[in-house]
């Protein structure tokens, strides 16, 4: 069977192959054998094979944040799975044509869900309502601001933050993302750069028919209370300067690849608070009822179209380089996805 494999810590259409190993064999008791149906390319897994990443691996290793499979198997203790169930892993290491895992490490999926959806569950909507729910107690009507926000978790945080009656402002670096992203249900879409405050708070206004408040006073409800930044950089001090006084600012990404900048009047006058979030680490603190629940809602979400993320491509294991060279790139409409027991044609 086909697996790919990383062999060394570099660009990541370099260093990852598609290499033949044998099968996986049965199930232990209490274990399910699956094979990998889908699984998304996602930043993380970019960062983590180029060397950016928390965990650094020993090559060479197997690796993928997130997959989703069918079941082929299951051992004689398992009891709440069955063969031809669709599972996500919460584990690692899911760029493989099939696996054998725990059963306490596999979320049933409802069946007729949407495989390629399904596989983007774990990581990016996991985060997204986590996110939504953790850290601000936000009431319905209001504001939620996000940069990156035609990434998988923008378009994620808008959904999930429309559902539960907030509004989003929607940062974008280009143009061409503000369209999609309204008809998503992006309330304000702007794109980044000069004069940030000041549009938002217009933008808001418009949209809400009154006169809010300005920056820095939180009046209405019409000012932001929760950032949430993926880019890192100065994109945390745009944010800052976008939320009401007492606003937290979550840093869950670093696409600029700089240091989050934050200033000292935003921090002792403003009191915004800066804090990160990063699902490999809730996954752990979570209990497994807790996990389930959560995805058992976002399943719900994926099945009524509520949640519903872009794919621009798909490929089988054996073009991973071409895979991941296409998930490096800019401007993308949506997500690439590894189909690991799809046959090249
Ligand atoms: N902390 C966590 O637990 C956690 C969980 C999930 C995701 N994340 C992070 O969330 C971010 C988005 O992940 P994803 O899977 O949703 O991404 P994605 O769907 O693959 O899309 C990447 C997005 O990043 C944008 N982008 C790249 N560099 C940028 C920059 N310098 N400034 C502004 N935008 C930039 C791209 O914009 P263009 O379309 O203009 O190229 C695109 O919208 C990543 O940083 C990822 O690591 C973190």
């Amino acid at each position: 069977m086909k697996i790919a494999e990383l062999t060394a810590i570099g660009p990541a259409e370099q260093v990852v192959h598609c290499v033949e190993v044998p099968d996986i064999g049965a199930p232990g008791p209490d274990e399910v054998a699956v094979d990998m149906l889908a699984c998304p390319i996602n930043p993380a897994d970019i960062l983590q094979i180029e060397g950016g990443y928390a965990t650094r691996p020993i090559t060479p290793c197997r690796i993928g944040a997130e997959g989703v499979g069918r079941v082929r198997a299951v051992g004689r203790e398992v009891s709440g799975i069955a063969v031809s169930d669709l599972v996500i892993n919460l584990a690692r290491d899911n760029w493989v044509a099939a696996q054998i895992l725990p059963e306490s490490s596999v979320i049933k999926l409802p069946a007729g869900i949407d495989v390629q959806q399904a596989a983007m569950l774990k990581v990016n909507a996991g985060t997204a309502a986590c996110m939504l729910s953790d850290f601000v107690d936000l009431e319905p009507s209001d504001w939620v601001i996000q940069n990156a926000a035609n990434s998988g978790v923008g378009a994620d945080v808008i959904r999930l933050a429309r559902r539960a009656g907030y509004k989003t402002v929607n940062i974008v670096r280009r143009d061409s993302a503000v369209d999609p992203l309204r008809a998503l249900g992006g309330d304000v879409v702007l794109v980044e750069g000069p004069d940030l405050p000041a549009r938002v708070a217009s933008a808001i206004s418009d949209a809400t028919g009154d006169t809010g408040g300005d920056i820095g006073e939180d009046t209405s409800g019409a000012v932001p209370r929760l950032a949430l930044d993926a880019v890192a950089g100065s994109g945390v001090v745009q944010l800052a300067d976008c939320l009401a006084d007492g606003g937290v600012v979550v840093n869950y990404g670093l696409l600029s690849g700089k240091p989050c900048q934050i200033t000292a009047d935003q921090l002792i006058f403003r009191d915004i608070k800066l804090v990160g979030f990063w699902r490999g680490k809730s996954l752990q603190t979570q209990t497994y009822a807790e996990i389930s629940a959560l995805y058992d809602d976002l399943a719900k979400c994926t099945l009524d179209g509520t949640l519903a993320v872009e794919v621009e491509a798909t490929y089988p294991l054996s073009r991973i380089s071409e895979a991941l060279a296409h998930a490096k790139r800019e401007g993308r409409s949506g997500k690439v996805l590894l189909l690991p027991n799809e046959s090249s044609s």
